[in-house]
Formats: structure tokens, sequence, C-alpha cells
């Protein structure tokens, strides 16, 4: 079976709490367990990671080399900026996908700015939950 990590970046774990109109209502552990029901359709083991701290991001993104098939990551807000995370993207031969819940083309300019970009396969954002089960499909289709 194929496995791949889906990584949530800082303040996603506040998803039902944070901001609904942007994000919706539904929780972060909801949302995984719809990822994991759709990967199971798939055939592809899902497992998940959320953390507030840009090092621990990139300790598990290292991870993803010896232990998956591949990694869909929302870097939050650490897309726009954090060369280190697409560093450690760049270390790992393995592919990536990057989401966003939102958007980000059409909020504020800081967000229309992704690092990790040009060391992701793909981007898939604004659709809100739906853009991570989007994401499982097509890297289903890459690994
Ligand atoms: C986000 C968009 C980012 O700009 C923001 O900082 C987030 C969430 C999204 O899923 O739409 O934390 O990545």
């Amino acid at each position: 079976m194929k496995k791949v990590l889906i990584i949530n970046g800082p303040n996603l774990n506040m998803l039902g709490i944070r901001e609904k109109s942007i994000y919706g209502a539904d929780t972060l552990d909801s949302i995984n367990a719809e990822i994991k029901a759709y990967g199971s359709e798939l055939n592809i083991e899902c497992d998940f990671f959320q953390s507030n701290c840009e090092g621990e991001i990139i300790t598990k993104i290292h991870s993803v080399l010896a232990e998956y098939d591949g990694c869909i990551i929302n870097a939050g807000a650490y897309t726009h900026y954090s060369y280190a995370i697409r560093d450690a993207i760049a270390c790992v031969n393995k592919p990536f996908i990057e989401v966003h819940m939102s958007d980000v083309m059409a909020r504020e300019e800081f967000r229309h700015i992704s690092v990790i970009r040009e060391v992701c396969k793909d981007v898939i954002a604004g659709f809100g939950k739906k853009s991570y089960t989007m994401a499982l499909k097509a890297i289903g289709e890459l690994i």
C-alpha cells in the first residue's frame, strides 16, 4: 500500500475556531478523518502531522525520504517566507503537493508569494477542505 504524509503547519490546529468565514467550521481532526477515508478508497495509507514550529515541520519533511511515497503540505503562513521549509522539501526526492484551503491568490498580496511552489509538483488552493482530497488524488497518480 502506498503511504502519504499530510503535514499541516502553523495555526491549522485552530481550524473550526479560526476565521470560519475563510476556513470553514470543520476541525483538523474531522478533515483528517475524511482524508483517511478517501485514502482507503484510493488504496493510500495516510499519516498526519501538525506543528506550529518550523523546525519540527522540517524534521518531519526529512522523514518522508525513508518512510513515505509522497507528501501533501499546507505550510500555512510559512509558505510565504520559509526558505528553510523550501530547502527541506528540496532535500527529499519524493513528490510534494502544496495545498491551501483558501484561494491565496485572491487574498492579501503577501499570500500571493509561495517560496515552496518550485519544489512542489503542484499546488491546489481555494477548495476548502476539498483541497486536501484533490491533492491526495493527484499524488496517488504520481507515486
Ligand atoms: C493557508 C493560507 C495561508 O496564507 C495562511 O497563512 C494559512 C492557511 C490556507 O490553507 O488557505 O495559515 O495555507
